[in-house]
């Protein structure tokens, strides 16, 4: 084999070999070797430098005490959907990335968020996908034209640093880090060796010249942030934006936050002038809800905010032999597994019915703190009652078919109160202060709630 052949680098441990493998003799993660180009020079050359240049030295160490904070340390930009996410706003110093699918509304997302840094601070923009042209399209779209906003089309990596450590703005927006490229370098922009070296170099012009930097990240085709998995490791906060495209609904997410909660939401909707906040999501979520046999509302906490979604079920006589379980939004193998509670306990033939379950607003609900309502859900469209207007409930359900109480309910039992939801069905040994609640002790109790007709299929 030639010298200056290709190499293989895994995607997930940046691991290298002179031929592809489909598993990584390192990771062992499947089908991860992309095709690398040699670079032309040593990637970590002399000649490169990352930041200031640095002397060895002995080194001066001292207490955090001596460490000068402030919350001036973090940079609003008013848009509570966005600042809350970040943690109470973008940290000075920080490198953080933003992702998801081609044209959910990244660039619009960043464009809005740097207008409104800009009245404050000094925002320089990397549009290193699309032209100014383009960009001044947008902005004037989105109205989000501003003279203290600063932009350039160039992809050169170390220009950018450059210009940052000259001028110290306040942040750098980078869009998108898959664009940008070190001119030394032979590799394609957005290959692995390519996108380590550049965020690195950002790491460091973050962390010595205490400037924020933002980068946009593309997305792999299983949803993951495109790049190697260092890329994650050093980065300092990710954050995903995903859509719903029925209400144009984007929620932003934080997947990593070293300064503020994980897993904290933000809403917004995707207007034809740009994304606007949905500051009251419950509201909107709760507009869509009927009663209807079937429908129960249910709590999740996401990060620490409660939302108020709906369980739909709709169980039907099966045609078939193998009955169908039909799932969105919920794990496939809870919805059986209670399906299986129900019929042991309460003689209900849940396996000669289909099944079709699913979470109103497109979200996905993980914790078991659902069960009640999948359970209630089951039934309710089973004996085709519905239960009363806007019933809610919040528990776990055990094997033994016991009903166990659930963590933080009386957040989410506040959040329920605010939107005048009051029949609300909890565990018998759920501890709360909030009057009105009505407790079961286990499943057999539930069959109460229906009047005993049989099903009409
Ligand atoms: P964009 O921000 O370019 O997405 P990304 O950077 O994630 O690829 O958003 C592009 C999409 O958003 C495109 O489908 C059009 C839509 N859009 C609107 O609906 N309204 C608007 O005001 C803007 C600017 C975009
Ligand atoms: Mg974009």
């Amino acid at each position: 084999m030639a010298k200056n052949s290709l190499t293989y680098l895994c995607s997930n441990c940046s691991h290298s070999s002179v031929k592809w493998l489909g598993c990584c003799p390192v990771c062992k993660e499947w089908n991860s070797f992309i095709e690398e180009k040699p670079a032309a020079t040593p990637l970590l050359g002399p000649k490169k430098s990352f930041g200031r240049p640095c002397a060895i030295e002995t080194l001066i160490l001292r207490p955090l005490h001596e460490i000068e904070f402030s919350e001036q340390s973090r940079m609003l930009c008013g848009m509570p959907e966005w600042d809350n996410v970040l943690g109470g706003g973008i940290m000075k110093g920080s490198l953080l990335a933003l992702t998801g699918d081609p044209g959910i509304g990244k660039s619009t997302l960043l464009l809005h968020v740097a207008h409104k840094l800009a009245e404050h601070h000094t925002v320089f923009y990397f549009s290193s996908e699309e032209s100014l042209e383009q960009v001044k399209l947008r902005a004037m779209r989105i109205d989000s034209m501003s003279s203290n906003l600063l932009f350039s089309d160039r992809a050169n990596i170390e220009s950018i640093i450059l210009t940052a450590q000259e001028k110290k703005p306040d942040i750098i927006i980078i869009d998108s880090i898959q664009n940008c490229f070190f001119s030394e370098t032979q590799s394609f922009p957005g290959t692995i060796g390519q996108l380590r070296e550049t965020s690195f170099a950002l790491m460091r012009l973050a962390k010595e010249y205490n400037i924020a930097v933002i980068i946009t990240c593309h997305i792999t085709k299983e949803g993951h942030m495109a790049g190697p998995k260092t890329l994650e490791h050093m980065v300092d906060g990710v954050f995903y934006l995903q859509g719903e495209d029925r209400w144009h609904t984007r929620i932003l997410r934080s997947v990593k936050n070293r300064f503020g909660p994980l897993n904290e939401l933000g809403f917004f909707s995707m207007t034809t002038k740009g994304l606007e906040e949905v500051p009251h999501i419950n509201q909107y979520l709760l507009n869509e809800t009927t009663t209807a046999p079937g429908a129960v509302l249910v709590s999740c906490l996401e990060g620490s905010r409660p939302l108020l979604l709906e369980i739909q079920a709709l169980t039907i006589l099966s045609k078939f032999g193998m009955p169908q379980r039909v799932v969105t939004g919920l794990d496939q193998k809870r919805v059986v597994l209670i399906a299986a509670i129900l019929e042991k306990y309460l003689h209900i033939k849940f396996s000669s019915h289909d099944i079709f379950v699913k979470v109103s607003g497109g979200l996905k609900l993980t914790e078991s703190s659902s069960d009640l309502a999948i359970a209630l859900a089951l039934l309710s469209s089973y004996f085709q009652q519905a239960l009363p207007e806007k019933s809610m409930a919040l528990a776990e359900i055990s094997l033994t078919g016991a009903l166990k109480p659930i963590n933080a309910l009386e957040t989410q039992l506040k959040e329920a109160q605010k939107f005048g939801i009051k029949t609300i069905f909890v565990a018998e040994g759920q501890k709360t202060n909030t009057s009105g609640v009505i407790k079961f002790s286990s499943v057999y109790q539930l069959l109460g709630l229906f009047a005993d007709t049989p099903p009409t299929d």
